[in-house]
């Protein structure tokens, strides 16, 4: 039970979390100066932050891109991290439900971000497909997520695990395995606060169409 609902249970300490300090938003600061180059001012964007947790990386959005004409939308499967970014944040529509309930709609979004969520989906592979049917053509996808690269990788992530619902960390190769066919890769940046954090990779993904 207590497994199930874990990130019910994490929702109201989840922005006190020591993990924001060298993981959670280090990694928002990378996505945010990655998205800087990006954004042209004079074209309509619509965001999906999918598995957003209480939506810290919407609203920080919001305040650096406040001059840009953006529609945001938030995602998560836990109802009380929805809850808490929706007191927090008027601007953004925040739906609760996971990944694999999702209805898909196709080419709705201009670019997707997924933050420190992918380790816990079921089926990374449909989840992958959901994400290139979900994006317009040209969209972009925002993968991060800690990296099972090393020996210490996966010994560190192997005690984050008993503090999380059930996780899989693939490895930079094999996300790129996963991704292969739908996206096409723009760079990866690797985040490493502190020597003994995991290595955190942000994909840059861009969608790969099919003639
Ligand atoms: C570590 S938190 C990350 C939250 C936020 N993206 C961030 O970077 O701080 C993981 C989030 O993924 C959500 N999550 C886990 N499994 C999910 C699923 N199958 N579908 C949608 N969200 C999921 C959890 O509810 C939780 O809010």
């Amino acid at each position: 039970m207590f497994k199930k609902n874990i990130w019910d249970f994490w929702a109201d300490k989840y922005e006190s979390l020591w993990v924001q300090k060298y993981s959670l938003g280090p990694t928002r600061k990378a996505i945010i100066n990655s998205l800087l180059p990006i954004l042209k001012k004079n074209k309509k964007y619509k965001i999906l932050d999918m598995g957003c947790g209480t939506g810290q990386l919407l609203r920080e959005l919001q305040s650096n891109f406040y001059d840009f004409d953006i529609e945001y939308m938030g995602v998560d499967a836990s109802s009380n991290m929805i809850d808490i970014a929706r007191t927090k944040d008027v601007k953004t529509t925040y739906y609760t439900c996971s990944i694999e309930e999702l209805k898909v709609s196709i080419e709705e979004f201009d670019i997707i971000f997924c933050s420190h969520s992918f380790p816990y989906y079921l089926e990374k592979d449909k989840a992958v497909d959901k994400f290139h049917s979900l994006l317009k053509k040209d969209g972009i996808l925002f993968l991060a997520q800690a990296s099972a690269n090393s020996v210490y990788d996966t010994f560190a992530m192997f005690f984050v695990k008993f503090t999380t619902s059930k996780a899989t960390y693939p490895s930079i190769n094999s996300l790129l395995t996963l991704t292969k066919g739908k996206f096409i890769k723009m760079y990866i940046v690797k985040i490493k606060e502190q020597f003994y954090m995991p290595t955190i990779a942000l994909f840059i993904l861009k969608k790969e169409v099919t003639k």
